[in-house]
């Protein structure tokens, strides 16, 4: 469907190739083999060995592209196996100023496995434009943003992180997981690369991991994809197609999640056992109107803070409909603790620092019926 001037509702459904020009076939077919047969000595059908190249995973590839309305797109077998990727695009000496307030599995893998081969980082609060003024330097490569903000629902100005980095030559980074490409087009904003667990809200159905980049730059390009077949974190056949087909209900879902995320945070916010919500559709939210300007929608991610820690554990006990589980962006509705689960890796003064403490809870909106959530919750949390 490149080249058209279609509608993401079209795009979704359709991918960058709508039919297999060989069968006909609507759905794509897994190409289930490790090589491909050369025709002679130097020739090749344009697929030799499915770690390089697949074409179940090269339709998703240029699916992606689309949605993010980038000139490439790369799969990998999961969002930390495409984090791992741009990283090795940086070098020792070089310094990414990142969200302080982002996925643990990250923070892990640049400060446990990166810091110490000479790399650097500042984890701050990228919210505040100022801090991120403050912490460049001369030797800063790149900005390595969540917005917004994983768990905190903070929102950065992709717009301005990009002109200011772009200044000294750096690139910025947005991991677009939350709102998905249905939701925000980083790229649009003026970043170099959109980054996402694909597990989450493009697979939709809490049954599969992959990881995908999306940009425009060839240089880039080549060196990714060597980065991509010399690791080899390359997303399986199956799974490639098991992705081309979640993406097809993208808008469906992504418009339902936000609407019953909607009415759950409303209800939330009422609750005598909550203190705080967090959510980016609150018209009183700190960056609503920065928000409204670079997003479509505000998704389906709340996070909020208990009155009372004690609660916890039987909240998560009790809950039946709502699952106790660590991911989100699935069909069905999730809620997390950060500090035990997704954030466990984060030092704690800094976890704090970002305000995941252990009163906050993660709830991943799905798609079941909003007062059926609602109830769900509000039995456990009565038991609690
Ligand atoms: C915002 C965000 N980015 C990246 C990741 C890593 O993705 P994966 O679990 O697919 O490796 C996660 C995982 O939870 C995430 O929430």
């Amino acid at each position: 469907m490149s080249g058209n001037n279609y509608s993401m509702e079209s795009l979704v459904v359709h991918g960058a190739t709508p039919f297999d020009p060989v069968t006909g076939a609507i759905s794509m077919p897994i190409y289930q083999s490790s090589a491909f047969r050369h025709p002679g000595l130097g020739e090749s059908t344009g697929f030799d060995y499915s770690r390089v190249v697949n074409p179940t995973r090269s339709e998703l590839e240029k699916t992606l592209a689309l949605l993010e309305h980038g000139k490439y797109g790369l799969a990998f077998a999961s969002g930390m196996g495409a984090i791992s990727a741009i990283i090795k695009l940086y070098k020792p000496g070089d310094h990414l100023i990142v969200s302080e307030d982002l996925y643990g599995g990250t923070y892990r893998l640049f400060n446990d496995y990166y810091k110490p081969y000479g790399y650097s980082f500042s984890w701050i609060d990228t919210s505040d434009f100022g801090l991120i003024e403050k912490n460049l330097r001369p030797e800063t490569k790149a900005l390595f943003i969540e917005t917004p903000s994983n768990p905190m629902m903070k929102v950065t100005d992709i717009r301005r992180c990009a002109d200011l980095i772009h200044k000294q030559g750096g690139q910025l980074i947005v991991d677009n997981t939350f709102l998905s490409p249905w939701f925000q087009n980083p790229l649009d904003l003026g970043a170099d690369m959109a980054l996402h667990s694909g597990t989450k809200y493009l697979a939709g159905h809490n049954d599969t991991l992959s990881g995908f980049i999306v940009h425009s730059d060839d240089k880039t390009e080549e060196t990714l994809r060597n980065i991509q077949k010399s690791e080899g974190a390359t997303l399986a056949p199956f799974d490639s197609w098991l992705m081309l087909r979640g993406i097809k209900t993208l808008g469906l879902r992504m418009e339902k999640h936000e609407q019953n995320a909607a009415e759950i945070a409303q209800w939330l916010r009422g609750h005598e056992k909550v203190e705080k919500v967090f959510y980016t559709g609150f018209t009183d939210h700190p960056q609503y109107g920065l928000s409204r300007s670079q997003t479509r929608g505000n998704g389906g991610m709340i996070s909020f803070y208990l009155k009372d820690a004690g609660a916890v554990p039987a909240l998560l006990r009790n809950l039946k409909l709502v699952l106790f589980a660590e991911s989100l962006g699935g069909v069905e509705s999730l809620m997390t603790f950060p500090l035990a689960q997704t954030h466990q890796a984060i030092p704690e003064a800094m976890r704090l620092s970002a305000g995941v403490n252990d009163r906050l809870m993660r709830l991943s909106v799905g798609i079941e019926n909003a007062k059926d959530i609602i109830a769900d919750i509000d039995a456990a949390l009565k038991e609690s």
